[in-house]
């Protein structure tokens, strides 16, 4: 890029302008950057001073132009050109075939195409562009009035402050949706919570707190997004003769479109696009909350005009909600294997985001303050996806009395001993310091040796260990092995087993004597030593007793283990109640197989990264990486540039569109077995 082609400032600051608007579509648009940052920079900066020392050349659309805006005391108030609608829903099939039928006998015909569109879960934004700049943007506010919130608005991105492209109108008025995107909204929780500020409820929430920001500085700083999905007042020469045609006209002038209607012929089409967008819905990098059916062509929407302030034409589609009011019973609190308290929210059952909740983590006190909840609130329950559900905070005006803050209790509510406190980094935990002998701890101990990942013990579940433990059976999991503990003659004796269930669970813990040594790591719930970790250690030093004896160089020699693995290793071998346990484990023939890390170099799979993902015919997810792992594949969580395969079952689902597009290799479990047997 040469920068001095023109001499004249007026000619050099309009070339500088366009060349940045390009870069800036590149990048916003289609994410697909032309230039690097640097140079982006050096020419924004380059803009910069010619404008300082041409004030007259400032134009209130140069791309410096983005942050400029003074704080204001209030906004003011826009008279909408033309009103800004709201959509009547449906919720159900059937008041979608309701809508059709409405519209056909409106139109006296059997034939509707209609376009179907996400629904942004964000707010409504008007953008007026005179001439080709953006000179206004306004809220919906009431639909007649809005707010201006022009300068908030020219921190956006992707709002292009001039449109491009050729027979740009002199009045355009653009209509969409303000959001922020979801990666956007966790980094900007992220920052809230390390400036110790209040956390945002969702990205909607978010996205409007910072829109109405008097002080655009502060917008700025806040990533938002905008998608258009219709026009308002214009004065277009040549009118567009639909909705899906005047999207892609939009999109010509350069603004932000999600992406162009799905045209639908009948209902049952509009309910496949439904039943589509569904599945993908945890996938879009925004929330949406329904799809929205618009009938395409002007003339038909012309002619069923509206009802009140919505279109008959329109309509919205919503998806179960994914937040809902419902009242906080109790807090319960549980300990875990490593003696921490968790409170544990009971709920009144609701159903949000597809399932009936009637429990969610609380975290922690600090957690519980941080959200000011108290047990009788009306609390906002969320579930997104596949995420985890949780209460996001107290309906605080429908409370009735003063605001207690909730405490934890200071003695371990399973064996009354006194606890502890560690500043952890998500706040302060609460430990139970009786490891040793407190039941809880034993029971989550007990489960976590037994889970599939770990010593996969079939039939060894938490009521059976409650069962053991409540007996005074089991004290610790070599307990498990002991004979004189678990047989056939004392288990048959209790209410809950027959001989035949006595001697399944017998033969499984028979089983797991033999299972990797990586998975017996993992199930000793030694601290900080999770599945990779184990299986780090295990490939390393190949036994027990390896391990055992290794120091702590040798320990820090373990890719991936640091001082503080490292160092809890050598404390958890030290203790002398873990030196008898594991004694005790070899004496009742526990003995996992040498597993040392595969030096057959030649094998195909050998140093190959390999993601799985789906349910596969046969094997378990975990059997499948075993068995890579031990002809020296990587197994990894997800896919990269560096995958080398996709191993995939029945219902794949994002790593699989991801692969594809990476042009990785897909594979199945016949593949699989095929290369092993080889
Ligand atoms: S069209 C004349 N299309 O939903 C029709 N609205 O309940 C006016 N929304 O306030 C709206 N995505 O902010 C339309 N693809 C979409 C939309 C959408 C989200 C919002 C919009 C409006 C609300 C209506």
């Amino acid at each position: 890029m040469q920068d001095n082609l023109f001499n004249d400032p007026r000619e050099q600051i309009a070339q500088l302008s366009d060349t940045l608007r390009r870069y800036e579509q590149a990048y916003y648009m289609h994410d697909s950057p032309l230039v690097s940052d640097a140079e982006y920079d050096r020419l924004f900066k380059q803009l910069q001073s010619l404008e300082a020392e041409h004030p007259h050349l400032l134009s209130h659309d140069s791309p410096t132009q983005r942050v400029g805006g003074q704080a204001v005391a209030a906004f003011s108030q826009v008279t909408h050109a033309l009103p800004m609608l709201s959509l009547g829903n449906v919720f159900d099939e059937a008041e979608l075939k309701a809508f059709d039928a409405r519209c056909k006998e409106g139109l006296k015909t059997d034939t509707v195409e209609y376009g179907a569109e996400l629904k942004f879960d964000g707010l409504a934004l008007s953008l007026r562009y005179e001439n080709g700049s953006l000179v206004q943007a306004a809220t919906r506010g009431d639909g007649a009035v809005g707010e201006d919130v022009t300068h908030n608005v020219k921190t956006i991105r992707n709002v292009p402050l001039k449109l491009i492209g050729n027979g740009v109108p002199s009045v355009l008025e653009v209509r969409g949706e303000v959001l922020m995107m979801r990666n956007d909204f966790a980094g900007l929780n992220k920052r809230q919570a390390a400036n110790e500020e209040k956390k945002f409820v969702n990205p909607r929430n978010a996205a409007a707190g910072s829109l109405r920001q008097l002080d655009p500085k502060i917008t700025a700083q806040r990533p938002l997004t905008f998608f258009a999905y219709g026009i308002g007042q214009h004065s277009l020469s040549a009118i567009p003769n639909s909705h899906s045609e005047t999207l892609a006209l939009l999109a010509h002038y350069g603004l932000p479109v999600y992406q162009l209607p799905t045209l639908c012929a009948s209902a049952e089409e509009l309910l496949a696009v439904y039943a589509e967008i569904g599945l993908q819905r945890d996938r879009l990098p925004f929330d949406i909350d329904g799809v929205v059916y618009k009938v395409n062509n002007y003339a038909q929407q012309a002619v069923l005009g509206f009802v009140s302030r919505a279109p008959r034409w329109a309509v919205a589609h919503k998806f179960p909600a994914q937040e809902m009011q419902t009242t906080l019973l109790a807090i319960d609190v549980q300990v875990g294997r490593t003696g921490v308290l968790t409170p544990v929210a009971r709920l009144e059952p609701v159903f949000v985001g597809g399932v009936t909740v009637t429990n969610a983590t609380l975290h922690n006190e600090t957690e519980i303050h941080r959200k000011q909840l108290m047990v009788g609130d009306t609390v906002i329950v969320r579930r997104a996806g596949d995420v985890i559900p949780e209460v996001v905070q107290s309906v605080t005006h429908l409370r009735e009395g003063d605001y207690r803050p909730y405490t934890l209790p200071r003695l371990c509510p399973a064996c009354g001993a006194a606890t502890e406190q560690d500043i952890e980094n998500e706040g302060v935990q609460i430990r139970c310091g009786n490891a040793l002998n407190c039941p809880a701890q034993l029971k989550q101990g007990l489960w976590h040796f037994a889970q599939r990942r770990a010593m996969d013990i079939d039939g060894l579940g938490d009521k059976i260990i409650d069962l053991f433990v409540d007996l005074g059976w089991v004290h610790d999991v070599a307990d498990l092995f002991d004979p004189a503990v678990l047989n056939v003659e004392r288990m048959s004796n209790l209410d809950r087993f027959g001989e035949k269930s006595a001697s399944n669970l017998l033969a499984a813990l028979e089983a797991a004597k033999m299972r990797p040594l990586a998975r017996l790591l993992y199930g000793l719930g030694i601290r900080h030593v999770g599945e990779s970790t184990a299986r780090d250690l295990a490939s390393t030093f190949g036994s027990l007793d390896a391990l055992h004896s290794a120091s702590l160089e040798a320990l820090l020699a373990v890719p991936d283990v640091g001082t503080v693995v490292a160092q809890s290793v050598l404390d958890y071998f030290a203790k002398p109640a873990a030196q008898a346990m594991l004694a005790r484990l070899q004496s009742f023939g526990v003995a996992p197989p040498a597993q040392v890390a595969s030096q057959n170099t030649a094998h195909p799979l050998f140093g190959k990264t390999v993601v799985i993902t789906g349910t596969l015919p046969t094997l378990g997810r975990d059997e499948a990486g075993d068995k890579l792992r031990a002809v020296g594949a990587k197994v990894a969580g997800s896919v990269s540039k560096n995958t080398h395969f996709l191993l995939a079952g029945d219902a794949a689902g994002s790593k699989l569109d991801k692969a594809k597009a990476l042009g990785i290799e897909v594979v199945d479990e016949k593949w699989l077995l095929s290369i092993l047997a080889s």
